[in-house]
């Protein structure tokens, strides 16, 4: 890894210590939106699949324990991330070919029409004027580098004629992400929304699209919640079970 100062980083084990992986102790840490998309990623052959703005790593570590025969590739624009994903990918022996560079340049940093799969989850906080602890986690939760938009029109160029692309979002961005999909022919075929509760409305949602696909036969899943209750923040069973054992 380059150097980053060991004491900026610790070790984690996940899922039981079935990976394990270097975060920052300040910066851009992984959250349950991570794990909750690589759940939602729903495939089933061979193929060559791409996490757009990798971060640490943590959803192809995670897609790695439940699917063997995928070919892994990742994108991530800060240097930081991307020195310390690689260094994730070696301690858990996983085979990713990671670049460091921008969504904006997709063109001139791969071909077209190459990939199977492509997962993302974006920055999706709009430009607020927020505060922030470091800049690398406002570029990595607002869209400073790049829109949800910059991220779609990426994986509509990176993909294979019906190839899907699985991504999370706010629910409060669902109509405007559903009418860009739509626009770029990256049909919504599965949608999936995440409640903190059961009484509470919903905040985020998982979305599967398929390039070039007909529009209609989307399925709505059931909803996904994450607490027992709004107090404790006890993680629902459905949630405990994709943290204790993210195979299938
Ligand atoms: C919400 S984080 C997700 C990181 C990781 N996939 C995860 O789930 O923990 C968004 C990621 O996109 C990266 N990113 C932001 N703008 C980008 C751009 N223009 N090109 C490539 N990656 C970008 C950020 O640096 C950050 O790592």
């Amino acid at each position: 890894m380059q150097k980053l100062q060991d004491k900026e980083l610790e070790l984690i084990p996940f899922i039981r210590g079935a990976i394990k992986l270097y975060q920052k102790k300040k910066g851009y840490r992984f959250s349950i939106d991570s794990v909750l998309l690589a759940d939602f990623v729903n495939i089933r052959k061979k193929g060559k699949l791409i996490d757009l703005g990798t971060g640490t790593g943590i959803i192809l570590l995670l897609l790695s324990l439940r699917y063997k025969n995928l070919e892994f590739y990742g994108l991530e624009i800060q240097k930081d991330l991307y020195n310390i994903a690689k260094e994730n990918f070696k301690i858990n022996k996983l085979e990713v070919d990671l670049k460091l560079g921008d969504v904006k340049e997709i063109k001139n940093l791969y071909k077209e029409n190459l990939f199977d799969f492509v997962v993302a989850n974006p920055p999706f906080h709009k430009k607020t004027g927020k505060k922030y602890t470091t800049e690398e986690e406002k570029i990595a939760k607002e869209e400073t580098l790049a829109t949800v938009e910059d991220f779609l029109k990426a994986g509509k160029y990176l993909l294979k004629d019906r190839g899907k692309f699985f991504m999370i979002n706010k629910s409060d961005r669902l109509i405007e992400t559903i009418h860009k999909c739509v626009i770029l022919k990256l049909i919504p075929k599965r949608l999936r929304f995440i409640h903190p509760t059961v009484n509470e409305k919903s905040t985020h949602f998982l979305i599967e699209c398929v390039k070039n696909a007909k529009l209609s036969g989307e399925i709505i899943e059931k909803p996904l919640i994450l607490y027992k209750d709004s107090k404790s923040k006890i993680y629902t069973q459905e949630v405990e079970k994709i943290l204790n054992e993210f195979r299938r």
